[in-house]
C-alpha cells in the first residue's frame, strides 16, 4: 500500500505524519543506492524532469538532477539568467510552454511564495516539486533534516530541536516547524525580535528571544543562514553582523556552558562563517552538515519517485 498519493511536493503543511515517514522510509533505502560503486536504477527510465530554477542553487538543484539521473530520467536544467523570463515572459506562461513538451516533473525554485502551488493548480497533467518558494516552504531541505535527525537520533518523540536565526524570511524554518512537529519533536525557534515573525507560534512551536535558554535541553540546533540578499543588512533587523554573531551565534564555548554533550548542529548552507556559525562548530564532532547534504540526494529521489506514482514502469523493466 503507498502512502503518498499525490501528483506534487508543494510544502511539508500539506502532509500528514504517515506521509512524511513514509518518505523518509523511501529515501533510506535509495541512501543504500548511493553508496554502491554503480548509482544508477531504471526506475524513471523514459520519464522526464525539468529543473526550472529562477533562483540561485548549489545543493539543491545539484542534489535534484543528481537524483533524477540516477533514477534514469532525462533531465533539463533552464536558469532564470538564460530563460525567456529574462524578456518578460511570466512564471505561468514559462511553465505552460514548458508543460506543453509533456516533462512528466516541474522543479521550481522561485523567489515568490506561492509559486509552486500556483503552477501544481495550473498544470494538472505535470507533477510540481517545490524546490524552495520566497520565505514559504522548503519541502524537501525539511525532509532531508528529518532523515538526517531520525537517522542520527533514531527518532523525534521527546526530542527537543531548536532552530535559530532569521526565521522571517526562512523557508527552511517553516518546512522544518511543519515537518519535525508533526513527527512529534518539540520545536523552538530563537533569533532577534526583528526576525521572529508574530503568529509563528501557530505553526506549533515556541518563540525564544535569547539563545541561551532555547538551546538548554535541545537535542538538534538548527542554525540558519543571515540572508543578506533578504535582508538589506544595516537598516531594520539588528544592529551589526558582529552584534547578531555575539548574541545568536554558535561557537565552541557557548556549546560547552549550554548545550548538551552530544547536541547535533544542522545547517541548511550556505553558511556565513563567523556569523551563525564557527568554523570550529560547523567543521566540529557535533556536525551533520554534509550528511544533511548527502541525505538530500537520497531525498530527492524518493520524492521525484513518490510523485510518479511511486511504482517501477513498464519502460523501468524493459518491457516498454
Ligand atoms: N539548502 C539550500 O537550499 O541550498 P542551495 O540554496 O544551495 O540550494
Amino acid at each position: 500500500m503507498t502512502h503518498f498519493a499525490r501528483k506534487d511536493l508543494v510544502g511539508l503543511a500539506d502532509l500528514d505524519p504517515d506521509e512524511i515517514a513514509h518518505i523518509l522510509d523511501v529515501a533510506d533505502q535509495f541512501r543504500d543506492l548511493n553508496l554502491r560503486p554503480i548509482k544508477k536504477v531504471p526506475t524513471l527510465r523514459g520519464k522526464s524532469v525539468v529543473h526550472l530554477f529562477l533562483e540561485p542553487s548549489t545543493r539543491t538543484r545539484t542534489s535534484f538532477d543528481i537524483a533524477a539521473k540516477r533514477l534514469s530520467a532525462d533531465t533539463f536544467s533552464i536558469s532564470g539568467s538564460s530563460s525567456s523570463a529574462t524578456k518578460g515572459e511570466t512564471l505561468l506562461d514559462t511553465a505552460r510552454n514548458l508543460a506543453a513538451m509533456h516533462p512528466d516533473i516541474l522543479v521550481v525554485r522561485h523567489r515568490r511564495a506561492g509559486a509552486p502551488r500556483m503552477l501544481s493548480e495550473a498544470l494538472p497533467n505535470t507533477a510540481i516539486v517545490n524546490a524552495g518558494d520566497g520565505a514559504c516552504e522548503h519541502p524537501t531541505q525539511g525532509l532531508l533534516d528529518l532523515l538526517t535527525v531520525r537517522r542520527r537520533l533514531g527518532g523525534f518523540a521527546g526530542r527537543t530541536v531548536t532552530i535559530v536565526g532569521d526565521i522571517k524570511h526562512s523557508r527552511v524554518a517553516r518546512s522544518a516547524i511543519h515537518g519535525f512537529s508533526k513527527l512529534g519533536a518539540e520545536v523552538r525557534v530563537c533569533g532577534p525580535a526583528t526576525l521572529i515573525p508574530p503568529g509563528i507560534e501557530a505553526l506549533g512551536c515556541t518563540a525564544y528571544g535569547r539563545l541561551e535558554p532555547a538551546v538548554r535541553g535541545a537535542d538538534v540546533l538548527m542554525m540558519l543562514r543571515i540572508q543578506q540578499e533578504r535582508l538589506h543588512l544595516g537598516s531594520h533587523y539588528f544592529p551589526t553582523l558582529r552584534e547578531y554573531s555575539r548574541l545568536f551565534g554558535i561557537n565552541r564555548e557557548k556549546l560547552r556552558r549550554w548545550a548538551k554533550r552530544d547536541v547535533v548542529i544542522m545547517h541548511p548552507g550556505p553558511i556565513n562563517r563567523g556569523v551563525e556559525l564557527e568554523p570550529e562548530v560547523a567543521d566540529g564532532e557535533w556536525s551533520v552538515i554534509l550528511d544533511q547534504v548527502e541525505n538530500g540526494v537520497a531525498v530527492r529521489m524518493a520524492v521525484l519517485y513518490l510523485v510518479l506514482g511511486g511504482r517501477r514502469t513498464a519502460a523501468s523493466e524493459g518491457r516498454a
